[in-house]
């Protein structure tokens, strides 16, 4: 069972994971951090970004994977995640480029990409902490519908409703790509610590049935029922669809004192 935190808004949220990341980089100075495109995680590298500068924190050993990557974009685009990524994670935080990576970058052909990536971060050490958040189709990743639960990172094809979803990104709708290439579910559960964020009532539906529905492809977001060690934080218009909210709120207001996330 993951830990459910209902908080008044994203900066809580973001609070929240950014000084359980902190404390992590001054233990593990070269930490591996999972990070998310989209809108969900910009509390979180916003927040980080602050307590790295209030406490000194060193991040120039700090390695980074990101999720997933759009297929048929120029990386150079503004809206490809290698410069989203770059942009809000490398450039915000002050991480070394060189221990930044997206799906796909340095691939030797698009066929072997996301073994090379899964390779990649194995070598790294794994991930420590990764970040998620979740589609209205109940994607973790770009993990649609009817992804195994065991994938490894490779190239999947978007769900309509999640290009329409981005569409806000690009000119049109058409202009989103079709492909991607995204951690598999199998990657994302070999992180350390999941933090699933959700906000809006948008993501209600999609949350509710990944935490408190079956496990199943048809919502890869309940693959997280899988993880022994997964936080996941919601704002209250995210949380109006779960049944067990009220346990959710009494269990967060008695958990022990010497009991971390
Ligand atoms: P969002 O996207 O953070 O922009 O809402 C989340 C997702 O699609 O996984």
């Amino acid at each position: 069972m993951a830990e459910v935190l209902i908080v008044d808004s994203q900066d809580e949220a973001g609070a929240i994971v950014a000084r359980e990341i902190a404390d992590l980089l001054k233990d593990k100075p070269d930490a591996v951090l999972g990070v998310a495109t989209g809108s969900t995680p910009l509390a979180v590298y916003r927040a980080l970004e602050q307590l790295i500068k209030d406490e000194g924190i060193d991040v120039s050993q700090v390695r980074a994977f990101a999720l997933d990557e759009y297929v048929e974009i120029d990386p150079n685009h503004p809206e490809s995640y290698r410069s989203v990524i770059h942009r809000e994670v490398t450039e915000r935080l002050g991480l070394n480029p060189e221990y930044v990576l997206v799906p796909g970058q340095n691939a030797t052909s698009l066929a072997t990409a996301g073994q090379e990536y899964d390779a990649a971060i194995e070598a790294a050490g794994g991930v420590d902490v990764q970040i998620l958040g979740i589609g209205r189709t109940g994607h973790i990743g770009f993990n649609e519908p009817g992804s195994s639960l065991a994938s490894g990172t490779r190239i999947k094809t978007l769900a309509a409703a999640t290009r329409r979803d981005n569409a806000r990104f690009f000119d049109s709708e058409d202009e989103v790509p079709i492909h991607c290439i995204t951690q598999g579910i199998g990657t994302i559960l070999k992180a350390r610590h999941l933090f699933l964020l959700a906000f809006g009532e948008s993501k209600a539906d999609a949350l509710a049935a990944s935490i408190e529905g079956p496990v199943t492809a048809s919502c890869t977001g309940s693959a997280i029922q899988l993880h022994p060690r997964a936080t996941v934080i919601a704002d209250e218009a995210a949380a109006a669809k779960f049944d067990n909210a009220e346990y959710y709120r009494f269990a967060a207001a008695n958990k022990p004192d010497w009991q971390g996330l």
